[in-house]
């Protein structure tokens, strides 16, 4: 199992206190997870390349741009010059998903596809090889703060049992309704890197909450075996 790895999704942060709120979690957490919407994939508007911007100023942790978006392909360059170092996107809005990819690994970072709750996992394994992350959904893209869907379990698992079975480098990740109270759960089907929103931006003491789930990693890299 790769290294057990945290990271904060910023949708449910106070974006009035933005630059506060990233640092004050930076020092618990290996990624910070940045959900792109358009408004069009999903009914819901978030943010540009300036607020990742923003956040690529606040710290120095690396960013992963999550694009809910319909054309991800016309933004590949301008997030990773605003600073991104891993672009995920939802490969069934491209018509061919190989395009998508190589403008995001041309632009300089590393790759994902996003898993949508309602879509299979086998059109991931021929592109898996190209792959940096998939990113398994365990909510309806759009919003923060939505339930858990424990029927994705299985899929978490499986995307794990193909990544292993073909000896491929990516990560596993989970996207959606994780908190301190289900991470065992998603830890334990497989995947090795946990983006939290609400379970971290819940309105009271960020930090630490970061630092709960932070350690409750830590116990669990002993349990799964995690390689160093
Ligand atoms: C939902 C986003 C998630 C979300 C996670 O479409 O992709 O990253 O912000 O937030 P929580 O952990 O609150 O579900
Ligand atoms: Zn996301």
């Amino acid at each position: 199992m790769p290294r057990l790895q945290l990271a904060p999704s910023i949708l449910t942060a106070d974006f009035g206190r933005l630059t506060e709120e990233v640092q004050s979690v930076a020092p618990y957490v290996d990624w910070f997870h940045l959900d792109v919407m358009d408004g069009h994939y999903v009914p819901n508007l978030t943010f540009g390349p300036s607020t990742v911007e923003a956040v690529r100023r606040a710290c120095d942790v690396p960013l992963h741009v999550h694009l809910m978006i319909n054309n991800p392909k016309d933004f590949a360059a301008p997030f990773a010059a605003a600073g991104a170092s891993r672009i995920t996107f939802h490969p069934e809005v491209a018509g061919e998903p190989e395009s998508v990819i190589e403008s995001i690994v041309g632009a300089g970072c590393g790759v994902g596809f996003a898993v949508h709750p309602d879509i299979d996992l086998d059109f991931v394994s021929k592109y898996l090889s190209e792959l940096d992350v998939v990113l398994m959904m365990t909510v309806r893209p759009g919003f923060g703060g939505q339930k858990f869907m424990n029927e994705v379990v299985p899929k978490i698992e499986a995307a794990r049992q193909l990544v292993d079975s073909e000896g491929a480098r990516a990560d596993v990740e989970v996207d959606g309704g994780v908190k301190i109270d289900n991470i065992d759960l998603v830890v334990n089907a497989g995947a090795n890197i946990v983006v939290s929103g609400s379970g971290i931006y819940d309105g009271m003491d960020a930090p630490a909450a970061a630092r709960r789930l932070r350690s409750r990693l830590e116990q669990l890299a002993a349990t799964v075996g995690e390689a160093s």
